[in-house]
């Protein structure tokens, strides 16, 4: 009897038992009539770069890589799209005739959400990002791609934000582009979208945003998700936004890509993006 080889793809990440990164991949191999395996691999500090090498060795097709091995993963190889370049990290990887190549498809995941599941208009938008490490870094060249006129980058460390300002100003030509200190938010004008690329979230942390950054009709995204409003969102909300995101659909929207990189057919998100809420927010 004739045994099907079954292509196997995984996330790997430290720690990777929470990733939803399996259940999204299998949604979108069923509705595209795919057979694959996808699991989670916990990867170790010391020896991720051994395991991805003896992921694909073993014939493994595609690998996503999460935190906090997405800058090694970029190392791993020298074949990489621009996006990958720019944001100085890879969370996909596959192989092709010439070996493992990277990619990142956060930056993008994070424009379509916007775009095609929020309605956002990003053409000639100004654009606050909160925080400036791996997550800010990576969606800085796809929001210029998607048409925002000008990004605004406020940190904590305010020399953390000028380095990413100027780093990128270089690799990706990345235009209109400026730093400004936490204590300088009290002093801008209003922004179009706030994006909240920090860890705040993650940790529960209130950033204590002043309301002057908001617009009457402002979007206020964040990066992260979880069971309820984030720290941020709440903090927005209370500043009178109505238009509040978490970073659901950029989950899904990433892995799309990464799907679509992988298999050439892109998978439909809007079921997944709700079957996937609803299984993380309770119902009340
Ligand atoms: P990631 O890869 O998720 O971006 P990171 O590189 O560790 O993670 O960056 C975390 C970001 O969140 C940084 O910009 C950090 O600010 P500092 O560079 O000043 O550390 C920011 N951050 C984390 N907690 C924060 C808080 N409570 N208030 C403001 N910024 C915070």
């Amino acid at each position: 009897m004739e045994t099907e080889l079954i292509a196997r793809y995984a996330v790997i990440g430290h720690p990777i038992t929470h990733s939803r990164s399996p259940e999204i991949h299998a949604a979108f191999a069923v509705s595209t009539g795919r057979n694959i395996r996808y699991e989670r691999i916990e990867g170790s500090l010391p020896g991720f770069e051994e395991e991805a090498l003896r992921f694909f060795e073993e014939g493994g097709s595609g690998l996503n890589v999460t935190l906090p091995f997405k800058e090694r993963a970029l190392a791993l190889t020298s074949r990489c799209t621009e996006r990958a370049l720019c944001a100085g990290a890879a969370n996909t990887l596959g192989f092709g005739p010439e070996g493992i190549w990277a990619d990142n498809t956060d930056g993008v995941g994070l424009v379509r959400d916007l775009v095609n599941n929020l309605g956002v208009e990003l053409q000639g938008a100004d654009v606050l990002i909160l925080g400036a490490g791996g997550a800010a870094r990576g969606v800085i060249q796809p929001l210029f791609e998607a048409g925002a006129s000008a990004l605004w980058v406020v940190n904590r460390t305010r020399a953390r934000a000028e380095r990413l300002v100027a780093e990128l100003g270089v690799v990706c030509a990345a235009k209109s582009m400026q730093s400004v200190s936490w204590s300088d938010l009290s002093t801008l004008q209003g922004f179009n979208l706030i994006l909240n690329a920090t860890s705040s979230s993650v940790n529960g942390e209130w950033l204590g945003l002043p309301d002057n950054i908001f617009l009457k009709d402002s979007w206020a995204y964040d990066l992260g998700y979880g069971q309820s409003l984030t720290p941020f969102l709440q903090n927005a909300q209370q500043l009178g936004v109505t238009r509040l995101s978490d970073g659901l659909g950029m989950l899904v929207e990433q892995a799309a890509e990464s799907f679509q990189a992988w298999h050439g057919v892109r998978p439909e998100t809007r079921g997944v993006i709700g079957g996937l809420r609803s299984r993380i927010t309770p119902p009340v």
